[in-house]
């Protein structure tokens, strides 16, 4: 309804596609969104379709009525919070979402949470085609997610439906001492905020590394290092080509990708080298 009043009135919409448990990294967001849009949109739902895991889904944090009035302070225009049911049917639910992912889907992330992505597209998508933005907003932190939905939207069906949709890729948002921010981090006490610094420490020293040492050596550093933090255990680190995610063979247009479990707490990171 809204949507359609925005189209008749030529207004340019901006989405932010969010899960809530809003911090100062979706703020940056959705003020960017703000400052280039007539209208901004920002969605909070936390997608069961992305967890592949029914403990992570279940402990996801939740606030949405903080998530209101900090969205209100903002200036977003609209907050969209549907159930699941409002979302999908049952069907769509229970049934693996099939998307051509060529190959983007076989690595990091979606090797280890297998599903995730389908999901991620699946939500995604039909954020789309309910807002209809002209700009949607995400961070750089989820790497391979912002990967993937760049190649969702260039292939040229798609295209043609979304029109001239840009994702605008926004870096990501680091607290003083470094840490990425996400919403995972409410998860963590202080004392394991503290031990979370390392792990961008790490990346950051890996850039030194990476002038001096080649692509596979620099990754055996960088989880040998936080591996060596007792509380902090890689799952994997990984030096990708920024577009094709496929291992990199020398540091032009790489990013490292890393996930830790700090105590239960599954943490992702990334550097461009
Ligand atoms: O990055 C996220 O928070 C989610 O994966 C997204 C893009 C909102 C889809 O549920």
């Amino acid at each position: 309804m809204q949507v359609e009043a925005c189209k008749q009135r030529h207004l340019s919409i901006g989405l932010v596609p969010t899960m809530g448990a809003l911090h100062e990294g979706h703020a940056s967001l959705v003020n960017r969104c703000v400052s280039e849009n007539q209208v901004t949109f920002v969605s909070v739902f936390v997608n069961p379709t992305q967890f592949n895991n029914k403990e992570d889904l279940a402990l996801y944090p939740r606030n949405l009525q903080a998530d209101a009035d900090l969205l209100a302070q903002l200036g977003a225009d609209f907050m969209f919070a549907p159930t699941p049911e409002e979302m999908y049917t049952q069907d769509e639910m229970d049934t693996t979402f099939t998307f051509d992912f060529a190959g983007l889907d076989q690595v990091m992330e979606g090797k280890m949470r297998p599903g995730h992505f389908n999901g991620v597209v699946q939500v995604v998508s039909r954020l789309f085609y309910l807002v209809q933005p002209d700009r949607a907003y995400f961070g750089e932190k989820d790497f391979q997610q912002l990967a993937i939905i760049h190649h969702m939207v260039e292939r040229s069906s798609l295209k043609n439906t979304f029109g001239n949709l840009q994702i605008i890729d926004c870096p990501i948002f680091r607290a003083e001492n470094g840490l990425a921010l996400s919403s995972r981090n409410s998860r963590l006490s202080e004392d394991k905020k503290d031990l979370a610094v390392n792990i961008s420490r790490v990346l950051f020293m890996s850039r030194a590394w990476a002038k001096a040492y080649p692509v596979q050596q620099v990754e055996k550093m960088v989880v040998d290092t936080i591996n060596s933090l007792p509380g902090l255990e890689v799952e994997y680190y990984q030096i990708v080509d920024a577009t094709t995610l496929q291992p990199a063979t020398s540091f032009t247009n790489a990013v490292g990708c890393v996930t830790v479990y700090c105590g239960p707490v599954r943490l992702i990171d990334n550097i461009k080298y």
